[in-house]
């Protein structure tokens, strides 16, 4: 049966920590010759803007010795040009695997419901498990443990949050979540990591109160407060979250060596300033690079044969 990755939920815990051990041997190895996806050839079909997801994605492909073509909005405009199960369906005939870049999370469900070949999500209005995953990937590295830290998450309650959610609580880190009223994580997503979360000893912590959440934090982690497809929202956005930015006054509060992420792109100047992000607590670019690693150890995972 084929597996698919649209959110965390779709890793059991085992496995989570499995793609983290494999990632951290991919990383090591990645100057080795590695064809386990010889004569594969994946689609990235994206209906948004991307550096990161793009590029690791396709050159992780290369890597593993398959192939990846890249299908944009132009080509294939989902439920536009034709409707997503007949995408999924005619795709499948050709591929081996689709990663998919969507605006609304219903359509890599679709993808995934009627394509034959795994589906891979590579960002949705409601999770980013590739990112979370690479997250949790650079913790481990940085921290040589999960278990019991804390990440103070500060912004929006959004699709790289629901990921982090689900993934933190997965493999026992302490989460605090602060957002402006209005914009804290779906409440259905909050309580599947609860659920986790009980199983390892994380705790889960949502406030309204930055200072609050980055407190005693080993890790404070950041996004843009104006995602992909709420361009329109932004003169709104900009205002609600002013009082919710990363700066050395609200980091004083974190642990000594506290690490700051941020998936990328960053905006400086709104939700972190330029001295936090390029400053000797970041570690933004090695997330960036580990989105490569990780995304290869999800090829493996999913489309490479079993011996
Ligand atoms: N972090 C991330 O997914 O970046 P891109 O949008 O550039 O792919
Ligand atoms: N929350 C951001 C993440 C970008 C990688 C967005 O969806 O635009």
């Amino acid at each position: 049966m084929k597996r698919d990755l649209l959110s965390l939920q779709d890793l059991k815990n085992n496995e989570l920590v499995e793609l983290l051990e494999l990632t951290e041997q991919l990383k090591q190895d990645c100057h080795q010759l590695n064809n386990q996806l010889k004569g594969k050839t994946v689609a990235l079909v994206f209906q948004k803007p991307s550096n990161r997801t793009r590029v690791s994605f396709e050159v992780g492909v290369f890597q593993l010795g398959g192939n990846c073509l890249y299908l944009g909005p132009d080509e294939i405009n989902l439920g536009v040009r034709e409707s997503t199960a007949d995408v999924a369906k005619t795709l499948s005939r050709y591929l081996d695997g689709i990663v998919a870049r969507t605006f609304t999370h219903q359509d890599v469900i679709d993808l995934a419901q009627h394509a034959s070949v795994p589906i891979i999500n590579g960002l949705s209005d409601l999770f980013h498990p590739c990112q979370a995953l690479a997250d949790l990937f650079s913790i481990r590295e940085k921290f040589g443990k999960t278990e019991g830290l804390t990440l103070a998450f500060v912004g929006d309650g959004n699709n790289v949050c629901h990921s982090l959610l689900l993934g933190c609580a997965k493999v026992g880190i302490n989460m605090n979540v602060a957002t402006p009223p209005n914009y804290e994580p779906q409440k259905d997503i909050v309580a599947i990591a609860q659920k986790y979360a009980k199983e390892t000893g994380a705790k889960i912590t949502l406030t309204h109160s930055a200072q609050d959440a980055v407190k005693k934090s080993d890790i404070i982690y950041s996004d843009v407060w104006v995602s992909m497809g709420q361009e329109e929202e932004s003169v709104k956005r900009l205002k609600d979250f002013a009082g919710y930015q990363i700066n050395a006054d609200l980091a004083r509060s974190a642990n000594k060596d506290y690490i700051f992420m941020h998936c990328l792109p960053a905006h400086r100047g709104q939700e972190v300033t330029t001295d936090i992000i390029d400053g000797p607590h970041s570690i933004v670019f090695d997330q960036a690079e580990n989105r490569l690693h990780t995304q290869k150890a999800i090829l493996i995972f999913l489309l490479a044969e079993k011996p």
